[in-house]
């Protein structure tokens, strides 16, 4: 029987990769993700998410069930060490959503550490190599998500700051990273499932050889480097790749499907009033490699 996120005919005549300004992010059309994608279909997103980082597919209304499909195209899935934000039955769907099940709002922002710079799960040994997110609810103002491409960065940053960070490592840590974000602290249980990590702060992909800035709320500061010091290092490196010119603004519609590369991006939400606005986005995470 064929896997149920492959469709049986081989073809991709229809899709269409739109690439924005500077190539940095790509819309996707001529392709439906709730019927699953082809062989084909698949080689032409994957190449397009490759080339283009952050990927937007418009008007995809979707269940969880065949949006974890699409996602697992790409990679074995991983849960989320928040266990109260993951979809019931569904450990590797997580829910970010303000709207109460009488259709009222909370009054706050579901996970404050999205509102800042961040790659996602960094603070683990192996992050995310894809976050895949559709969004049955939307902010009608703010909430939009902010991508900074940071292999663009990295090839923009001064000669001597390359030389200078080569070589450096960065603590990655979930509990500091929440506490920078102003969240529930972390409990001891999650700091059991998720101790603290290093990684390279210039990571290479390792599909295209690049290189980028890899660090971001979860990182705490640079090992072997004074506390402070590093942070100041850290947040330098973090202000340099968010540089207006390197970044990618998504204005979301209902039934959007974006997904991006979290080995050569960082993203942020920008703030919405929460009272107000109802935002809700669903998750299905992929797996990566060890950064190198
Ligand atoms: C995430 C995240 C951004 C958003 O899902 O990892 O940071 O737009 N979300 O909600
Ligand atoms: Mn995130």
């Amino acid at each position: 029987m064929a896997d149920a996120a492959t469709k049986l005919t081989d073809i991709a005549e229809n899709v269409v990769i739109a690439p924005h300004a500077n190539g940095f992010a790509a819309e996707i059309t001529g392709i439906s993700l709730a019927d699953g994608i082809s062989d084909a279909e698949f080689a032409l997103v994957h190449q397009a998410f490759l080339d283009h980082k952050v990927l937007v597919f418009r008007d995809q209304p979707l269940e969880d069930l065949p949006h974890q499909a699409f996602a697992m195209r790409f990679g074995e899935l991983d849960g989320h060490i928040n266990k109260s934000t993951r979809q019931k039955n569904m450990p590797n769907v997580q829910v970010f959503s303000n709207v109460k099940f009488d259709g009222k709002t909370t009054g706050v922002h579901p996970e404050k550490g999205t509102l800042v710079w961040h790659t996602d799960k960094s603070y683990t040994a192996t992050p995310s190599l894809t976050t895949v997110l559709r969004s049955p609810a939307i902010a009608s103002k703010g909430g939009d998500t902010l991508f900074a491409d940071t292999a663009r960065a990295y090839e923009n940053l001064d000669d001597a700051t390359k030389t200078q960070v080569a070589d450096l490592r960065a603590i990655h840590d979930w509990g500091r990273s929440r506490l920078k974000s102003g969240e529930r602290p972390a409990t001891d249980e999650e700091m059991t499932a998720a101790p603290p990590v290093d990684h390279p702060i210039i990571r290479t992909h390792p599909e295209t050889g690049r290189k980028a800035i890899y660090v971001g709320n979860h990182s705490s500061h640079v090992v072997g480097m004074d506390v402070s010091e590093g942070e100041t290092l850290l947040a330098e490196l973090e202000a340099h790749a968010t540089q207006i010119d390197f970044i990618y603004r998504h204005k979301w519609q209902v039934n959007d499907v974006i997904m991006w590369d979290n080995r050569c991006t960082m993203h942020c939400v920008e703030p919405y009033d929460a009272a107000k606005e109802k935002r809700a986005v669903h998750r299905v995470v992929v797996k990566g490699d060890k950064p190198v």
